[in-house]
């Protein structure tokens, strides 16, 4: 599919006159715009080096928080931490002052949710994609809901396409749904745009942005990407070695490295 495909369907004009609220009744118990996400001295050592060295940061409700620093400085590590996709050898994370690992691990994969630098769907058509979720604790996404969500994503009608046909602006996009479909409250995005060109890059921003904003979740995104960091995070902190550099407001952050 050409990228032509994925511009034309780049309409937000279209998508906002979509109501948020079929997608939030999507989740049997949704409550966005609450989360404080902290780490406490958070590490990861593996073979004794320490990939990630004793991180201690808050993110209050609704902020947006940049991740950067070099390749190899351990931006992913910390970012899979935060949703125990990888274990903490030192220190923990919590959600609104619980120990993450108090909560079922599905739960808190709800409630925190992920986008990769690619998307991962499995083979089949994007509705049920989207549907996983939700099936996963017994919950059934109504047609409706499912058609929500994809206008919210600016694919009005791709319910029955196979996601094997789909763009890598629009599979990014089906990603995006599928975690909307949980409805958490937290987003992790690691590198969610650079494995696109740069007008689905942008389309793929935008639509993360509104979204975040919308619903005020708390998130951290890694990014190679200053611009892209100075447009979306309110505080960036600067990693190298596992090592939290710095951490202040993006301006001065990105001004000061
Ligand atoms: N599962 C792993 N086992 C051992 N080393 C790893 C593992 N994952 C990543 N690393 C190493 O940890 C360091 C940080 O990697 P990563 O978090 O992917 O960095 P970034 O996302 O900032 O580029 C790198 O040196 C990488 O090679
Ligand atoms: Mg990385």
């Amino acid at each position: 599919m050409s990228e032509t495909t994925v511009i034309q369907n780049t309409n937000f004009n279209a998508t906002v006159e979509y109501p948020d609220e079929a997608v939030r009744r999507a989740s049997v118990d949704g409550t966005p715009e609450t989360l404080t996400l902290e780490t406490r001295n958070l590490s990861r050592a593996v073979s004794g080096k320490l990939l990630v060295n004793d991180i201690s940061v808050q993110i209050p409700p609704g902020e947006v928080l940049a991740v950067v620093g070099p390749s190899g400085a351990g931006k992913s590590s910390f970012l899979r931490l935060l949703n125990r996709l990888d274990e903490p050898t030192g220190g923990s994370v919590l959600l609104n002052g619980t120990d993450y690992r108090e909560i079922a691990p599905r739960e808190l994969r709800r409630r925190v949710g992920m986008v990769m630098q690619t998307a991962w769907l499995f083979p089949g058509t994007v509705a049920a994609n989207i549907a996983f979720g939700p099936r996963q604790r017994g919950e059934i996404l109504t047609e409706e809901q499912i058609a929500a969500l994809l206008n919210r994503v600016g694919l009005p009608g791709y319910q029955d396409r196979d996601v094997s046909n789909l763009s890598g602006g629009e599979a990014q996009r089906v990603s995006v749904a599928r975690t909307l479909a949980n409805a958490p409250e937290g987003l992790l995005l690691d590198e969610p745009t650079s494995a696109l060109d740069e007008a689905s890059a942008r389309g793929i921003e935008e639509l993360l942005l509104d979204i975040i904003q919308e619903r005020r979740m708390t998130c951290v995104i890694v990014t190679h990407n200053r611009l892209q960091a100075a447009r979306i995070a309110s505080r960036t902190m600067v990693l190298e070695s596992g090592g939290l550099v710095t951490i202040g407001p993006t301006k001065e952050v990105l001004h000061d490295h």
